[in-house]
């Protein structure tokens, strides 16, 4: 629940900062850095772009100066229509990468909400994070489409 509660802060917070440039029309998920607190990461799906109601299969890969711990740092994405949260998916990372060196997880069942449509106003967040006790933001990329 408190991670719905801060992504869902942290988003609002995004959507404030983000709602001016992005008019234009993309064919391919693009991802940006969410907040410049933070590494960004790359994210490639299959299938781009995305399709409704499907699994997807997310490839993430960074770097950054925390340990990335096997069954403790987690991948999380989320797709918002708008503001609202539609779904939430968590993977654990299956393997521990030490500082500074380039981490990746691959995720081949993601959920795509079945509304889900790139051309109007969802947004997919992709973070990597820890409960270390609370929780530590290490890396997050945002799609924004519209
Ligand atoms: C997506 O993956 C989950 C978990 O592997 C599976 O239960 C579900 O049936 C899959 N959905 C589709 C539409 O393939
Ligand atoms: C990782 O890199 C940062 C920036 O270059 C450096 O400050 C930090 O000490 C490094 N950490 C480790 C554990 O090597
Ligand atoms: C992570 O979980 C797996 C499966 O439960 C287990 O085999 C492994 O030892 C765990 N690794 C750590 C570092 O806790
Ligand atoms: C996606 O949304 C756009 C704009 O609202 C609409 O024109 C298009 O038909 C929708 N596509 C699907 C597959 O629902």
């Amino acid at each position: 629940m408190k991670i719905f509660i801060f992504i869902f802060i942290l988003f609002a917070t995004l959507y404030t900062v983000n709602t001016a440039p992005h008019q234009f029309y993309k064919r391919t998920t693009d991802f940006i850095r969410c907040n410049a607190a933070f590494p960004g990461l790359n994210v490639r799906t299959i299938p781009d772009p995305l399709v409704a109601g499907q699994n997807a299969t997310f490839t993430v890969v960074g770097t950054q100066n925390y340990p990335i711990d096997q069954n403790k740092t987690i991948l999380e994405i989320s797709f918002h229509d708008d503001v609202k949260l539609a779904t939430l998916y968590d993977k654990p990372f299956d393997k521990s990468f030490p500082p500074n060196t380039t981490f990746w997880i691959k995720a081949s069942d993601v959920p795509v909400p079945s509304g889900f449509n790139e051309t109007s106003l969802w947004t997919i967040m992709v973070t990597v994070s820890e409960w270390d006790p609370k929780l530590i933001f290490l890396a997050c990329e945002i799609s924004i489409s519209y």
